[in-house]
């Protein structure tokens, strides 16, 4: 039986509608509309698209969006005293900052000095603590959003094997901590991980985020399995592909997500469901 397909574009729709919704009676209460500080330095092909996509999408949502596109440049004083700014500033919820940032500017300084009460990617240790300790607030994008597909697959996570591979902070560590969360029993593999294909094979879930096209072959995936892939490959032919091979391993899997299509969108609809909650918190 091939899996069914859990489809980020769809569900990613519904999650903006709602937070547009939300947004919508809060502004007919008087409130003035959730805003998000866009900051981008340099012209990274990669980041301009995601950033175009992260304001198009607060167009939708209704969340006013304040674009800051700084030239490759800038230096990491300037950066630092815009985030600082922006902090002060009541009229923002969210600051979001791009990521990679130009090599010359240290992106953890930039993260910590986000106010953790605006950090709407939930990058910032203190958000990040607050996961560990499962006393979450502003939770990060992607593994919140896989979070929300995999509620939407309707299967109880407790309990179940979950193997995450890749180890990234954006990613795999933060996404281990939401499945700890769920009560998963959570394996996380990395590039010194041993037998890679043996620990797939025993996962009742998998989340794929490595960044290198079909890493995770089909046949390690174990019949009825449910398959995230948080992969964005650009192959030399132009197209986009997953971190998982996905023919093979639909053939398997009782759900799986597309690339493109699957994890990506959710991505955006999550970080409006942040600032929209980053806005709510802030003004009680
Ligand atoms: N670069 C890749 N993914 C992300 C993300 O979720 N947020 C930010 N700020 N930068 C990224």
């Amino acid at each position: 039986m091939p899996a069914t397909i859990l489809d980020g574009k769809a569900i990613s729709q519904d999650i903006i509608r709602d937070v547009r919704a939300k947004v919508d009676a809060r502004v007919a209460a008087g409130h003035r509309a959730p805003a998000l500080a866009v900051i981008l330095v340099g012209s990274n092909p990669a980041s301009q698209v995601y950033v175009g996509n992260k304001k198009r999408q607060c167009e939708n949502a209704g969340i006013t969006s304040l674009a800051y596109d700084l030239p490759e440049t800038t230096s990491e004083a300037d950066l630092l005293a815009l985030v600082q700014k922006l902090n002060a500033d009541d009229a923002v919820d969210g600051i979001l900052v791009q990521l990679p940032l130009p090599k010359h500017i240290d992106a953890e300084k930039v993260i910590e000095l986000i106010d953790p009460a605006k950090d709407v990617d939930g990058f910032h240790p203190y958000n990040i603590g607050r996961l560990a300790l499962k006393m979450p607030l502003l939770r990060p994008c992607t593994p919140r959003g896989v979070m929300t597909l995999l509620a939407r697959t309707g299967i109880d996570l407790i309990g179940k094997d979950a193997v995450i591979v890749g180890a990234s902070n954006i990613v795999g560590r933060p996404q281990a901590l939401e499945l700890l969360l769920a009560r998963a029993t959570v394996t996380v593999c990395h590039s010194k991980t041993r037998d890679l294909a043996d620990k797939v094979r025993g996962a009742d879930i998998v989340v794929a985020g490595v960044g290198i096209p079909n890493f995770v072959k089909g046949e390690w995936i174990k019949p009825g399995a449910i398959v995230i892939d948080v992969g964005i490959n650009r192959l030399d032919n132009g197209k986009l592909c997953g971190d998982v091979e996905f023919d093979v391993a639909a053939e398997r899997a009782s759900w799986i997500t597309p690339v493109p299509g699957g994890v990506g969108l959710m991505t955006v609809a999550t970080l409006m469901q942040n600032t929209y909650d980053a806005n709510v918190n802030r003004k009680g």
